[in-house]
Formats: structure tokens, sequence, C-alpha cells
């Protein structure tokens, strides 16, 4: 099995743990890191809606608490008809790690995409806490 692969498996194995009551789509993520540790994460939403946890950002949860927080590539994987890409949130919070990570969404039934987050989300950091002088 293809590094890629086992990252998309990773991802498919998250996503039966969604808790996704609201909007019954299930989303699974499992990040790889540059030490070769894989870290898997599903959506949690909260009636709130608002709170609502992406699959993404439990698995960055889940790999910074282990100590781990080189990220190469990350897979998401739901029940879609695309690809499913990450939300604009998403993008914003794993660019903290890696603003060139790659990014691979898959769908069930296979159909994949491939891309690098700096296409998703350029320039994720100009000026934002720099000050004029
Ligand atoms: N969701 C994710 O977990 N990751 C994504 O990349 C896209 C959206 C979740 C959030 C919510 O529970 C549901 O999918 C619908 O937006």
């Amino acid at each position: 099995m293809d590094e890629n692969h086992q990252l998309i498996e990773a991802a498919m194995e998250a996503r039966k743990r969604a808790r996704a009551p609201y909007s019954h789509f299930g989303v699974g993520a499992a990040l790889l890191t540059k030490s070769g540790q894989i870290f898997k994460g599903c959506n949690i939403e909260n009636v709130s809606l608002r709170l609502t946890l992406c699959a993404e950002e439990v698995a960055v949860g889940a790999a910074v608490a282990a100590g781990e927080s080189e990220f190469m590539a990350v897979a998401v994987v739901a029940e879609s008809e695309q690809p499913v890409l990450p939300c604009g949130g998403c993008r914003q919070l794993l660019a903290e790690f890696n603003p060139a990570m790659e990014v691979i969404s898959s769908t069930l039934d296979g159909r994949t995409e491939r891309h690098s987050l700096k296409d998703l989300l350029p320039r994720h950091n100009q000026g934002i806490l720099e000050k004029s002088r």
C-alpha cells in the first residue's frame, strides 16, 4: 500500500467515528507527520452548529497534543459527489503548520484529488501581525 493510500484509509477509518447528527455528513481526516506517524480526526458537531469541529481540526489537535506538529500531508474523506476540500478555516489552520502541505481529498468510492495547500490558500499570512513603522 503506498503512503497516500494508507493515509486515505486512515481518514476512512476516522470517518466512521464522526459525530454528525445535524448534517449527517461524516468527515474523516488523517495527518501524516514528518516522522511517519498518522493522526486521525473526525467531525464533531454541536447543537449550536457554530461550535462544530471539523475533522481536520480534531486531527491537528490529536497530533499537537501528542507532540507532533510537522505535517507533510492531510487526507480528507467524505461521502460526497466530489472530493471535499478543507473549508477556509481549516486551510488557515493547516497553513499554520505547513503552508505547502499536500492535501489529498477522496470520496468513498475513490475519486481522489491532490493539491498543494499553497494553491488552496495562497498568501495565508501576508501582513498579519506586521506593524507599520
Ligand atoms: N466538515 C469537515 O469536518 N471537514 C471539511 O473539510 C468540510 C466540512 C464537516 C463540518 C460539518 O460537521 C459538516 O462537515 C458539514 O459542513
